[in-house]
């Protein structure tokens, strides 16, 4: 009987476990969590979501109150189109963020950072050419671009000196996406180094409809890897989405897969971003506490708890602090949604805004519990305290028991004394 370890990822001469945790904005996915699966010989990743946001956080900066600071005028305006970021903000949080975690790096793994096309940022070419150059210069082993389809992303980075260099790959969830992305790449030379798959099943926003349920990642993976064996594309494809266990991974292994990307499993790791009240939330979850819904601007669905503080909340958009959705022309669904809200019930002091919500606001203070769809499974990983609470695992024991479990198996970690 196979395990993950028997595999490897392969990147030129290098090899790592073939265990990735994927990227989770904003600030899920921590650094501490992708310095772990480094560590171990996988991949992690950090987010590039937010990073203004999160390097005030974490290293002390001031860049929202500034932003804040500056367009505080417009902020009961409902026109956006003014608040634009600095780019020389963008790139020097990019340069923090990724700098810093790239110097604490120790073992044979790689880092990676997510970059979201969603995030337009009211500049959507400027901003992302900003975020993707500033992470090479920073020194990241390697970029994912992911939620969009990223028909021009190689091109913002073509005249980096490490565009060649550093791996590059790109997250679809059909055969279709990623030939757009290759077709419309041929004219600079350059494929990505690698491609993950990822189905219906994941966590944050799904590259499907509403109709999420009918597609398999199964059968999404077997696509994919004909398609490049037909044209002999030698490109490592990396399945994601609803692989819970060492046995799923080892599944897709055999498939041809050169790895997994993971992430449920992780958000109760106590290297993860997400605070232990709100994690204990995710070990509660049942299945039909999990939704798949429509509330985030970007127009994508997205899986979150039921019970996320976000659904229905009517804030007021705090573009002038944040307003990474803000899209080229200045316009956010949330703000049309709540502007609306506002309109009908005039009088009101609290307005619920159902349809869409502040994600930039809420993801930012922990109120979206974006999960997977196999979050009801997580409190099978772990023993339950005798205060009813689950214990939080360790990023390392997770790995591990993807990297060596078998049968179906998830072994618990060893009881808190
Ligand atoms: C809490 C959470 C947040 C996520 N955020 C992002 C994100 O910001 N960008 C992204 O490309 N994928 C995101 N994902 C998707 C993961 O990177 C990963 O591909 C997927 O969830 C793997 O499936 P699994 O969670 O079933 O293991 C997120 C997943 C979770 C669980």
């Amino acid at each position: 009987m196979k395990r993950v370890d028997d595999f490897r990822l392969r990147f030129g001469k290098r090899e790592l476990v073939p265990i990735i945790i994927g990227g989770m904005g904003v600030d899920i996915s921590s650094r501490e969590l992708a310095l772990e699966a480094a560590r171990l010989g996988g991949i992690g990743h950090i987010s590039d979501a937010m990073l203004p946001t999160v390097t005030d956080r974490h290293y002390k900066t001031k860049f929202v109150s500034d932003k804040q600071k500056q367009y505080k005028l417009n902020i009961l305006k409902a026109d956006k189109s003014i608040v634009k970021f600095d780019l020389a903000q963008v790139a020097e949080s990019t340069h923090l963020h990724v700098g810093k975690t790239m110097d604490a790096k120790r073992g044979d793994g790689m880092i990676f950072v997510n970059c979201m096309e969603k995030l337009t940022m009211n500049s959507p070419r400027e901003t992302l050419r900003v975020r993707l150059c500033s992470a090479l210069d920073a020194g990241i082993d390697g970029i994912t671009l992911s939620a969009g389809l990223h028909l021009g992303s190689f091109a913002l980075m073509e005249d980096n000196p490490r565009f060649r260099d550093a791996k590059l790959g790109i997250i679809v969830s059909s055969l279709r996406a990623l030939q757009l992305f290759i077709r419309k790449n041929a004219k600079l030379n350059r494929l990505p180094d690698y491609i993950v798959v990822e189905g219906p099943l994941a966590g944050g926003h799904l590259g499907f409809g509403m109709d999420w349920a009918e597609y398999d990642l199964h059968n999404i993976v077997a696509e994919i890897v004909a398609h490049l064996k037909a044209e002999q594309l030698d490109i490592p494809v990396i399945a994601a989405g609803g692989v819970f266990t060492g046995s799923d991974a080892v599944d897709f292994l055999e498939k041809g897969c050169a790895a997994v990307q993971v992430a449920t499993r992780f958000t109760v790791s106590k290297e993860c971003g997400i605070p232990e009240k709100i994690q204990q939330e995710y070990f509660k979850a049942n299945e039909q506490d999990i939704e798949v819904n429509m509330i985030s601007p970007t127009g994508y669905p997205m899986r979150m708890l039921k019970n996320s503080p976000a659904i229905g909340a009517g804030i007021r958009p705090n573009c002038e602090a944040y307003g990474y959705l803000l899209d080229a022309n200045g316009h956010c669904a949330y703000i049309e949604a709540f502007n609306r809200e506002v309109a009908l019930h005039p009088d009101a002091k609290k307005i619920s805004v159902m349809d869409k919500t502040c994600l930039c606001t809420h993801m930012r203070n922990y109120d979206c519990w974006t999960c997977g769809q196999y979050t009801y499974r997580l409190k099978d990983t772990s023993h339950r305290n005798a205060d009813g609470t689950y214990q939080i695992l360790t990023a390392e024991h997770i790995f591990k028991d993807y990297q060596f479990s078998t049968d179906n198996k998830i072994t618990l970690p060893p009881p808190r004394s």
